[in-house]
């Protein structure tokens, strides 16, 4: 009598269809009941249930999917226990009934009613809610889109700039009338797409062809989340990475003067199919985003970017990000999520499934370029994002907060008297525009803001209401000793030189983005590669914490930092290539992208971090993307989604855990299945653990050839001396196209001992025309993987 599936009967007070509550919400958003007045009295929470995987839904016995999933909660809901009996029709216990991505369902439901479901034999688990969080023109110059010296060089030449690509965009809203996303010159969806504009109907076009909302789960965690049925002003982040993925192209774009030019996304043919699954100041909801990628699949997108994540690394069978991601590959849909902002310490990454694409950040060579003259005919160079043509005059005094120097005590700095001086203030927790706005209101003539030690020369600059500057914490150390040499002496004017390109030292590891080792699969080296992240100029509803004068036109374009920015770069890019070879896989393409990716920094040196050292692979993954040699890689290291069965295997998932995230798969037991070791995946980066006897380990790869049809490449290898590398064979021979070859490669300790610190080398596989470039990383054990801590 407990086997639900022959429990027909459905309890209608516990139910409500998210499907029919949905077109309720989308026909009439003022008839949506607020969900505090759902007489939920608390004991109700959300819940992920995860059905066990011999349970299928039964085509015989139910309608649909939704239909099978409410009999399920229907047996478990007593409804002598509802508080809501007053008021039946207005509760919806089932928030999602998923379809693609989970075998399973989102409900409310009370600890009782969790209990009591535990002991069905349907059940597999059933997990808490849980928030995650987003991680926040001239990027297609630098990456070389535009075409070098030759026309038709450009990687849009080629790629069309994406045209005909359908980007699905998880993220916080857009702001649809931004020219950005202008629908002018655009050719419509090509048939396959399905998806919807809940916007209303002037909104959407061929560049903005979808855009949908999610909060039936997160609206019960936030009271009073504001109907967001119409995402327009709540975009902030989500136009600004949807606008770098595929913006189309917006001449005069730029932040007061600074960046002046013609803003585009990396794709700027791609259409974009919008998802709103978070929510300002609040977060993402996982039962949101897994209902979103649930829709995205089916709507037909062919990327998806998700620019978001949980603080901590997730085990993939319940996150929603590897969890989406592997039905999403399944379905030829490639995605690409971001690494996290919690760098430079190490084992802070997140989004870590070998067949997701995650995304660190870099900088980029442009800077906003100001600098701080002392009066000691010191110069100090920083940036601003002060309009270049701002002029300071005279040199004004120069004084420090005496409070704790981050100028966050107003009457402390009104005691001082800062009228017409120039003040100092350290970055502290309150957001400087707003440090800004206080000391001009107190009659300061400028504000130089000092950066974190941990950032070294990486500054972000903000728009700020007087003229700041921005300085690393370095220069900001020389100036507090000179204002103390001077002994209340001391002045200061600023020098505005607006935007400046090619910078030394770039791309430069962002201190902020997050760093291996993989803590949920170490063998497995992560991030991917890094894309651009750093002081991005892309598209915004408005600007923010800036006083516009009365009558100034609000400015479209800002600039944000995060590798929430570094994710829609490749998304872009990875739609050009899908283009180009719309029959690559998601692997092939994100081969395509890591083999190809630039090790070296513009002077040709190791890509730096922060310190100034050559960046760890744990911080820059295969390297920086470079899109023009990602268009014509000539071997990838090609996967099946049904390949990382073994290799789940052989992380010792148990079965459920395994079926649970392969689903809609066919279930499999690992006993059935030889296990693969994480070195074996065909992983396009190469990862050896040598911490126990006899220190060796053998990782097999297999490459397809889709470069020159006959072609011949030889092998090389790099490494330090503490060990040793043997590939197996030294040349491959390749007679036609697709045809693919294997090589193994073993790597041992040169001493037979556990090598010391981290070691890293890289494997070549070389022909005339291309380079196939694997980093190889050394890891001595768990715990042992990181580096020092790289704190400057
Ligand atoms: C699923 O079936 C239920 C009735 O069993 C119905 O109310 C609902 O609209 C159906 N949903 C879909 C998506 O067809
Ligand atoms: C693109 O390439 C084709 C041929 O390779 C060339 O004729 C054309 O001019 C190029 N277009 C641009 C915009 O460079
Ligand atoms: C549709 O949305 C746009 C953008 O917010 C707005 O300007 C317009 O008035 C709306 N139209 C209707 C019919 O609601
Ligand atoms: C861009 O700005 C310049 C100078 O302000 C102006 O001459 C030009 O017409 C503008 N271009 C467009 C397309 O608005
Ligand atoms: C700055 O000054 C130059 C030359 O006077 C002018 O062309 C430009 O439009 C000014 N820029 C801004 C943002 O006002
Ligand atoms: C503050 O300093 C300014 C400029 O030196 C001076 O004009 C003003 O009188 C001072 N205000 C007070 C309250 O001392
Ligand atoms: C990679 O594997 C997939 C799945 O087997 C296949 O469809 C594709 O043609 C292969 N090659 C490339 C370059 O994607
Ligand atoms: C899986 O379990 C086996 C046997 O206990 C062990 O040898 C192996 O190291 C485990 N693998 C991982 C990735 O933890
Ligand atoms: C595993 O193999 C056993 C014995 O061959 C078979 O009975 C079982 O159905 C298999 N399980 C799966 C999930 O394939
Ligand atoms: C790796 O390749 C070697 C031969 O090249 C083979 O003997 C071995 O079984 C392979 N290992 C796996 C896990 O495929
Ligand atoms: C290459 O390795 C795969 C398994 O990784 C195997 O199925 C295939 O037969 C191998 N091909 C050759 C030519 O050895």
């Amino acid at each position: 009598m407990d086997d639900p599936i022959h429990t027909r009967r459905i309890a209608l007070p516990c139910l409500g269809l998210r499907v029919a509550a949905a077109a309720l919400l989308l026909l009439s958003p003022a008839a949506v009941t607020p969900a505090a007045s759902h007489n939920d009295h608390g004991e109700h929470k959300n819940f992920l249930v995860i059905v066990r995987t011999p349970y299928e839904y039964d085509k015989n016995l139910y309608k649909n999917v939704s239909s099978w999933h409410a009999s399920l909660l229907s047996s478990v809901c007593d409804s002598a226990k509802e508080t809501l009996a007053a008021d039946p029709s207005a509760i919806t216990r089932l928030i999602y009934s998923y379809r693609n991505v989970v075998n399973g369902f989102a409900a409310r439901m009370t600890p009782e009613e969790v209990d009591k479901m535990s002991k069905m034999d349907w059940f597999d688990r059933a997990l808490p809610e849980q928030t995650y969080h987003l991680l926040t023109t001239r990027t297609p110059q630098m990456l070389g889109l535009m075409g070098g010296r030759r026309p038709g060089d450009g990687l849009w030449n080629t790629s069309n700039m994406g045209e005909g690509v359908i980007i699905g965009i998880l993220d916080d809203g857009i702001y649809a009338g931004h020219p950005s996303f202008d629908g002018a010159g655009m050719k419509p969806p090509p048939p396959k797409w399905k998806g919807r504009c809940d916007f209303n109907k002037t909104v959407c076009n061929n560049k903005l062809i979808g855009a949908r909302s999610y909060f039936e789960s997160a609206k019960w965690k936030w009271k009073g989340l504001r109907d967001p049925v119409l995402p327009i002003s709540e975009g902030q982040h989500g136009t600004h990475t949807s606008s770098t993925a595929a913006g189309a192209f917006v001449p005069n774009a730029s932040v007061f003067g600074n960046g002046l030019g013609t803003a585009s996304g990396m794709a700027p043919r791609a259409h974009i199919a919008f998802y709103q699954v978070c929510y300002q100041e609040k977060g993402c909801d996982r039962d949101d985003i897994l209902a979103a990628v649930d829709d995205a699949i089916e709507d037909g997108v062919d990327i998806l970017s998700l620019s978001l994540g949980h603080e901590d690394a997730i085990d993939f069978s319940d996150d929603p990000v590897a969890l989406g991601g592997y039905t999403a590959i399944l379905n030829g849909v490639f995605i690409c999520a971001a690494a996290g902002n919690t760098g430079p310490s190490p084992s802070t990454l997140v989004n870590e499934a070998p067949w997701l694409l995650t995304v660190g950040a870099s900088t980029t060579d442009r800077r906003f370029l100001a600098t701080v003259k002392l009066g000691s005919e010191d110069e100090l160079d920083g940036e601003s994002l002060n309009d270049p043509n701002t002029t300071m005059g005279e040199p004004c005094p120069l004084v420090r907060d005496l409070a704790d120097g981050t100028c966050a005590n107003e009457n402390v700095l009104k005691a001082q008297n800062i009228t017409g001086k120039i003040i100092v203030c350290e970055a502290g927790s309150a957001v400087s525009t707003a440090k800004a706005k206080m000391v001009k209101g107190i009659g300061a003539a400028g504000m130089i803001l000092v950066t974190p030690e941990v950032f070294g020369p990486v500054l972000l600059p903000r728009p700020h209401a007087l003229p700041t500057v921005q300085v690393s914490y370095a220069a900001g150390q020389k100036i507090k000793a000179y204002i103390q040499t001077t002994k209340g002496a001391a002045k200061a004017t600023f020098v505005f030189k607006g935007t400046t390109l090619n910078t030394p030292q770039s791309p430069m590891v962002a201190p902020f983005s997050s760093r291996g080792p993989n803590r949920r699969s170490r063998g497995i080296l992560k991030p991917d590669l890094l894309g651009p992240g750093v002081n991005i100029i892309a598209g915004v509803p408005s600007i923010e914490d800036v006083e516009l004068a009365p009558k100034a036109e609000v400015p479209r374009f800002d600039i944000k930092s995060g590798t929430s920015m570094a994710a829609p770069h490749l998304t872009g890019i990875a739609a050009l290539i899908k283009h180009a070879h719309p029959t690559w896989s998601p692997a092939a393409i994100k081969s395509a992208l890591m083999t190809t990716a630039e090790p070296t920094d513009n002077q040709r040196k190791p890509i730096s971090d922060v310190d100034g050292r050559p960046a760890s692979f744990l911080a820059t993954g295969a390297g920086h993307v470079n899109p023009q040699k990602a268009m014509d890689p000539g071997l990838v290291y090609n996967m099946t989604a049904t390949g990382y069965v073994p290799y789940l295997c052989g992380l010792n998932y148990t079965d459920q855990k395994v079926n649970t995230i392969i689903y809609p798969e066919a279930p499999v037991s690992c006993a059935n299945l030889s296990r693969l070791e994480q070195d074996d995946l065909n992983y396009p980066s190469i990862t050896a653990i040598l911490d126990q006897p006899p220190f060796t380990a053998t990782a097999n790869r297999s490459v397809t050839n889709v470069g020159a049809a006959s072609s011949t490449y030889t092998v090389e290898v790099d490494v330090p001396a503490s060990v040793k590398v043997e590939v197996n064979p030294t040349k491959l021979t390749f007679k036609e196209l697709d045809e693919v070859l294997n090589y193994s490669v073993t790597i041992k300790s040169a001493n037979d001992q556990a090598p010391t610190g981290p070691v890293e080398g890289q494997l070549k596989w070389v022909s005339g025309r291309y380079v196939v470039r694997s980093p190889i990383l050394v890891t001595t054990g768990a715990g042992k993987d990181a580096p020092a801590t790289r704190q400057p």
